[in-house]
């Protein structure tokens, strides 16, 4: 095995004491290697405490009861959307809803901002890269607005192909949605300067953030976004719990997304009225235990420091580049972004379910398949690939059990 990076800035070992499922994993042998975490994060105790203790001691519904429990709950509620709107530095409290995850975000701005405006023949602007999150609601709506989807190319390198979106945004799409970090090859796109591109095109931008705010700060009103959809649970957050940022003045002209209590202000037999921002969009009773936990989850980052977490992301990205490359047949088919500790791959004639399932049998749970994100693969003409994507809590010793888990899948099938 190589030398361990003696400098990692985050001692992930010490991390893992703020999480009892690596306690839990721990009592195995050998112990989990959990390299899964693009497609969810573990949680810190701090956040199944925040979830115990509302369950345990404020238990009541939000923004109804006049009761003392209802009011704390209500408040830690209310705090905990604070928080995400001082996280991503939206302008106010107003601009932030909460949803049960990045999917629904973007299917209300589907449902919500695009729908009601955008007529035949338009067009929206997608790219390549896209999960099928921010695919297949824009093709639902596409079927039934008759409009037409056009999609960036990414390029070999796994880039986005800025000179084709810069001629696509010529023609003025009706809205341009786009990742802001791939799931599958972990490249950033540089938002900011699309949102400017397109803005001078008139076209909105509605930016898929599931995989960038884990790892980057991400300051809404410098990217000058008009919608940013993420989720809790990939930033050590629980389940069920998602955000969609807009900019006011677009919300407040937007219907709302699903019917019922609390989206209301007042209703008749006849009809009704709405409820001002944020809480038109938050129809019924919202999860208010995971909302309470993903504002411990926002602390326990910010104490870390996102800043720590993007460098000790670098390098344990670059231990396993360096490590993968030394493994026979291991292709990386697009160039490496180091930054949000997403590496995928294949081995030449291993299948990488097969890859997956051996190192699942030596105990490394790593991703196989089509990432959700089935048009890219296809792209790179593979059927599918392997997924390696890390957090703060691992390190150079979990990558050195990864390459030993394909070392062993390489014995075994070839
Ligand atoms: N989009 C999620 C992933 O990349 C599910 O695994």
């Amino acid at each position: 095995m190589m030398a361990h990076p003696d400098h990692m800035r985050i001692d992930g070992d010490a991390v893992r004491g703020d999480f009892p499922f690596f306690a839990y994993a721990e009592q195995e042998s050998p112990a989990l290697v959990y390299l899964d975490n693009a497609a969810t994060t573990q949680r810190p105790a701090c956040v199944l405490d925040a979830v115990n203790d509302f369950y345990i001691c404020h238990n009541a519904n939000i923004h109804r009861g006049i009761h003392r429990m209802a009011e704390e709950a209500t408040a830690a509620y209310e705090q905990a959307r604070a928080d995400v709107c001082s996280f991503i530095n939206a302008a106010s409290v107003s601009e932030i809803i909460f949803t049960r995850g990045t999917t629904e975000s973007i299917n209300l701005v589907a449902c919500s901002y695009a729908g009601p405006i955008l007529g035949g023949g338009c067009d929206i602007l997608l790219t390549q890269m896209e999960h099928h999150s921010n695919l297949v609601p824009w093709q639902m709506l596409a079927r039934h607005n008759n409009l037409r989807l056009r999609f960036v190319p990414v390029l070999p390198d796994g880039c986005l192909d800025m000179d084709r979106l810069d001629i696509e945004l010529r023609a003025c799409p009706g809205l341009l949605a786009l990742a802001h970090v791939s799931n599958v090859t972990g490249c950033v796109n540089p938002i900011r300067e699309i949102v400017a591109l397109a803005h001078h095109h008139g076209v909105p931008v509605l930016v898929d953030g599931a995989q960038a705010v884990p790892h980057l700060a991400v300051d809404v009103r410098e990217l000058g976004c008009d919608f940013y959809a993420f989720s809790a649970h990939k930033m050590l957050g629980p389940t069920g719990v998602g955000v969609l940022y807009g900019r006011e003045a677009l919300l407040a002209e937007m219907p709302p997304f699903l019917g019922g209590g609390e989206m209301i202000h007042a209703v008749t037999l006849d009809g009704f009225t709405c409820n001002e921002l944020p809480h038109k969009f938050e129809a019924g009773t919202p999860n208010i235990a995971g909302v309470i936990g993903f504002g411990a989850a926002l602390a326990y980052l910010k104490q870390i420091g996102l800043d720590a977490i993007r460098a000790h992301l670098a390098e344990l990205t670059g231990y396993a580049w360096d490590a993968l490359s030394g493994v026979e047949g291991v292709r990386v088919p697009w160039r490496l972004s180091p930054e949000c500790g997403i590496v995928s791959f294949y081995m030449d004639e291993v299948h990488p379910h097969d890859v997956a399932q051996v190192a699942d049998d030596l105990r490394v749970a790593i991703r196989a398949g089509h990432m959700c994100a089935q048009p890219l693969i296809t792209a790179f003409d593979l059927p599918s690939v392997c997924r390696a994507s890390m957090y703060l809590y691992n390190t150079a010793s979990d990558i050195d059990r990864l390459i030993e888990a394909l070392q062993a899948a390489r014995r075994y099938f070839t």
